[in-house]
């Protein structure tokens, strides 16, 4: 169980470094658009993920933060509602890139800093 654990962070530390790196993919190659989908990809990647680490927490005895965990998840949200709703079009808001890098950042602050 507890090597579940270790997959699961692993995978959900790959989808983190996966959000990040589409931050750098989208201001070098087409900072007015289209989306890559691989925002989409790192966004359920990120949710799977979190969610079985919850799920997996209470089993395994750890304690879980339930409202750290609540504003991860209405970051990841809000991050995804962005993405689906621009996924389809040619040409993006210029603050729409800064935006996601913005959200994505203060889920990896939220992650490190609220003990
Ligand atoms: C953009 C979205 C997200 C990012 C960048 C992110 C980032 C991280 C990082 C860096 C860690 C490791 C922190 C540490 O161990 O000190 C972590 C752990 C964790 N995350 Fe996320 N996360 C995201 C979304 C979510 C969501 C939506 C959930 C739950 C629904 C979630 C649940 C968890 C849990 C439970 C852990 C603790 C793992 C453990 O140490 O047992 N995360 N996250």
């Amino acid at each position: 169980m507890e090597f579940v654990r270790l997959v699961l962070i692993f995978l959900h530390l790959l989808g983190m470094a996966m959000l990040v790196g589409m931050i750098l993919l989208q201001l070098k190659t087409a900072k007015d658009g289209p989306l890559n989908k691989g925002w989409l990809h790192g966004v359920l990647l990120q949710l799977v993920t979190g969610v079985a680490l919850v799920g997996i927490a209470y089993p395994l005895g750890k304690d879980v933060d339930n409202i750290k965990i609540g504003v991860k998840l209405l970051v990841l949200i809000a991050i995804g509602a962005v993405v689906a709703a621009n996924l389809s079009k040619q040409k993006i808001a210029t603050w729409l890139v800064p935006t996601l890098a913005a959200l994505t950042v203060l889920n990896v602050g939220v992650a490190v800093f609220w003990r």
